[in-house]
């Protein structure tokens, strides 16, 4: 099968359009034939050896997709070929990854698409969702409840885009940062407060905001670009950093810090093990139309390269997907 390879850790030209065998799915597990990949800014940290994950050369990186069901291993009820599905997981071992014609999932890792999609749209749900999803609602994370207000730090990426969007399906009221050129771009998400972190002051403006400070704080960037944060909190508060492996500062004195000012940090990483329970939620909420993908710069297979370079400046709006083969919706 064609699939975008690296055999070594460095810059995203270590990336090559090469052949590897197809996998075979195990038991419990589905091969599918992607026709969409997401690009998330793990593979690029994978790629450039920056990731705690262990892996083995060749490897294919990628760890979300939306495609077909070509077979299924034994022990598979759930899904048949023909089915359209998303997938998604952690990188593991040799040619795991979705930068490929085909890729095997475990059925904990595949749900239905959500119908209201088109499968490019469908590959930028994955990791991104989930991860804004879960940190804001999950009770050992966020657990907000409507009415209570929320600072999304970093709300024009993947992450950020669908968490202002999860806030305000859930009740939640947001202030939202941004760069300058994407202030627009976040009111259109739905925020209350967009405060463009170029030209304001972002605790005075969150103060202005809510004068009591924030119920959570997301952050989807890192602490050193929100150095004041605690100061963002109301008493009892919570700071939710999505954890970026690059940019998580001094976690654990963060954290006493957090602690002997009445705080709670967390540092949250996607619960895989309930993916598939917040995937349903998630779907629920595409589909019923509260939530819409956020916009997606499309990159042909071939030029994994450049898409990794894109998202490697930190400032991709929305989500970049990978074409990996013409595939459509319609049965
Ligand atoms: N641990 C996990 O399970 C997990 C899962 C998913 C993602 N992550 C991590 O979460 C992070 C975000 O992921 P993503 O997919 O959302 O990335 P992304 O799509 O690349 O988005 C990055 C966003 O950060 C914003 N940004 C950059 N500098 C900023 C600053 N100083 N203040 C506020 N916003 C700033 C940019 O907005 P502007 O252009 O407007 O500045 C951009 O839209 C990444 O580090 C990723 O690796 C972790």
């Amino acid at each position: 099968m064609r699939a975008m390879i690296f055999d070594r850790y460095g810059e995203p030209a270590v990336m090559r359009l090469g052949k590897a065998p197809v996998p075979e799915p195990q038991d419990g597990e589905v091969l599918i034939r992607v026709g969409y990949a997401g690009v998330n800014p793990a593979d690029s940290k994978l790629r450039a050896g920056l990731s705690t994950l262990d892996v083995a050369f060749p490897f294919v990186p990628g760890m979300d997709a939306a495609g077909v069901v070509e077979r299924t291993g034994a022990n598979v009820t759930q899904f048949r070929r023909g089915d359209r599905v998303i997938t998604w997981g952690l990188p593991h071992g040799k040619v795991w990854g979705t930068y490929a014609e085909f890729v095997c999932g475990s059925v904990r890792n595949i749900s239905p698409v959500p119908m209201s999609l088109n499968f490019a749209q469908v590959a930028a749900v994955p990791i991104a969702a989930l991860t804004a999803f879960q940190a804001l609602f999950h009770a050992e994370k966020g657990g907000m409840i409507p009415g209570q207000k929320v600072l999304i730090n970093g709300a024009s990426g993947g992450v950020g885009s669908f968490a202002v969007q999860f806030a305000k399906s859930g009740g939640l009221l947001v202030a939202a940062t941004c760069g300058t050129a994407n202030v627009d771009y976040d009111r259109s998400l739905g925020a209350d407060h967009v405060i463009d972190y170029k030209t304001k002051d972002v605790l005075r403006a969150v103060r202005d905001w809510s004068a009591e400070g924030v119920d959570v704080a997301l952050d989807t960037v890192g602490p050193a670009t929100l150095p004041e944060v605690l100061d963002m909190l109301r008493p009892g508060g919570r700071l939710v950093n999505i954890l970026t492996v690059t940019a998580d500062g001094d976690v654990e004195c963060d954290r006493k810090e957090a602690e002997r000012r009445g705080f709670r940090k967390i540092v949250t990483n996607i619960n895989f093990e309930r993916a598939r329970e917040s995937m349903r939620e998630i779907t629920h909420l595409i589909d019923s139309g509260l939530v819409h993908v956020p916009p997606i710069d499309l990159v042909p297979l071939e030029d994994a390269a450049r898409a990794h370079e894109m998202i490697e400046t930190g400032h991709v709006r929305g989500k970049l997907v990978l074409k990996v083969a013409e595939l459509s919706l319609s049965r």
